[in-house]
């Protein structure tokens, strides 16, 4: 099946007993259970819920898999695969430019249990084999990065771990966790290139309408080398499964239904933010006051080779610094109309964020500066409203910077 019936069919079927073309959403906690010991397939909403599992079953089949685990929040989803694999000791390898929450997760909650991590710039995959240790269980690739919109070669890091682990035993192995909050399975599918596991901030494209916060972890199936116990049992699945239940970082059910409506057009939002965004590209590149933009569709992007062998579209997000610095950035902020000065990205309203007092404030200073985030960078989510109308209001904003 096409990657746009499934966004808009797969895990669905019409109600049985009323023909309700839309999943119902079972806002309820418990389940009346036939008699002791048995239950109807639900029997308390931590647990599973109905409209979950549709949300879970869609978006692993968009990702080409069988085992979706859904979350309350992105991070939520994050916190859970670090649950799952990691115990005190362990060591993770982080691409450098990744969003600053999870910097922050990373930093201010796990290191005083025990777990070590190192920020490497991943555009070079030689990087990734210098910094691994005995100790690594994880690497985390955010592809595009956040904000700087860098690069990452799935593959070439894939290849590196599966050498590595050729020489480690099933407890030992490291997995890579790739998170497609900016691509989506519309235009990047991770399995394909060898990734674990995949993570999403649902919050974002996939619900598509500033309408929700969520996350969903997808683990791979066709992969046969180590995680499955003697059963065929996918244990990195059951494992997350696990701490989604004790945890209870779930959904609520009218989330995970306005998720998958939200998903029902996905195919169509990505089409439009994708043009949008080259639109948006094309005028900023040729604007006096800006001084460079960062696309991973433009020729001059440094992984633009991998990413148009990688993606199958380059997105909505641009970056981009002005030649003015923190206070044109701020006057760009401050008069526009269309667009809105707001956190996060990916809906269908076109938003602008300041990276280092917004997304990223989470970082020291010293950090963001040695990472390339300056204070005068913008962040565009370009949304799915007219190019031109877009492009009119940047037009009057950009006198005033
Ligand atoms: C790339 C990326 N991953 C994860 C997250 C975290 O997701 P959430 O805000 O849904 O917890 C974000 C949030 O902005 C993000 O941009």
């Amino acid at each position: 099946m096409k990657f746009d019936t499934k966004a808009v069919h797969a895990g669905q079927a019409p109600d049985a007993q009323t023909g309700s073309i839309l999943p119902p959403i079972y806002q309820t906690a418990t389940y009346v259970l036939p008699e002791v010991g048995v239950n109807l397939g639900y029997d308390y909403s931590r647990t599973s819920n109905p409209t979950r599992s549709v949300l879970e079953t869609l978006v692993a089949q968009l990702e080409g898999s069988k085992y979706g685990i859904a979350f309350s929040t992105g991070m939520a989803a994050i916190d859970a695969i670090i649950r799952a694999r990691l115990s005190s000791g362990d060591h993770v390898l982080v691409c450098d430019d990744v969003y600053g929450g999870v910097y922050r997760l990373f930093e201010k909650n796990y290191r005083k249990f025990g777990l070590f991590f190192d920020y490497i710039d991943m555009r070079d995959p030689d990087n990734v084999i210098e910094a691994i240790t005995p100790a690594t269980r994880l690497v985390w690739i955010e592809t595009p990065t956040n904000p700087l919109l860098k690069i990452i070669n799935i593959e070439a890091i894939s290849e590196i771990i599966s050498q590595e682990n050729e020489h480690r035993d099933l407890t030992n192995k490291i997995l890579s966790v790739v998170d497609n909050t900016f691509m989506t399975p519309y235009f990047l599918s991770p399995f394909e290139f060898g990734a674990d596991i995949i993570i999403h901030s649902t919050t974002k494209y996939l619900s598509g309408h500033n309408q929700l916060v969520g996350g969903i972890a997808v683990v791979r199936d066709d992969n046969q080398r180590w995680y499955y116990d003697e059963q065929g049992l996918n244990t990195l699945n059951e494992d997350l499964k696990f701490i989604q239940n004790s945890v209870g970082a779930v959904p609520s059910p009218m989330d995970a239904w306005l998720t998958i409506i939200g998903i029902k057009t996905l195919h169509l939002r990505m089409e439009r933010h994708n043009t949008n965004a080259q639109e948006i590209v094309r005028y900023l590149t040729n604007h006096s006051k800006v001084s460079r933009v960062y696309y991973p569709g433009l020729e001059s992007h440094r992984n633009h080779d991998v990413a148009r062998l990688q993606m199958r579209g380059f997105g909505g997000m641009i970056s981009f610094e002005l030649d003015g610095g923190l206070e044109a950035g701020r006057e760009l902020m401050k008069n526009v109309k269309v667009w809105s000065l707001a956190e996060s990205l990916g809906a269908v309203e076109s938003m602008i964020t300041h990276p280092a007092t917004m997304t990223h404030v989470s970082l020291p200073k010293e950090v963001r500066n040695s990472r390339g985030i300056s204070d005068g960078l913008v962040r565009f989510s370009v949304g799915i409203e007219a190019a031109e109308d877009l492009i009119t209001d940047l037009e009057q904003a950009l006198r005033y910077a």
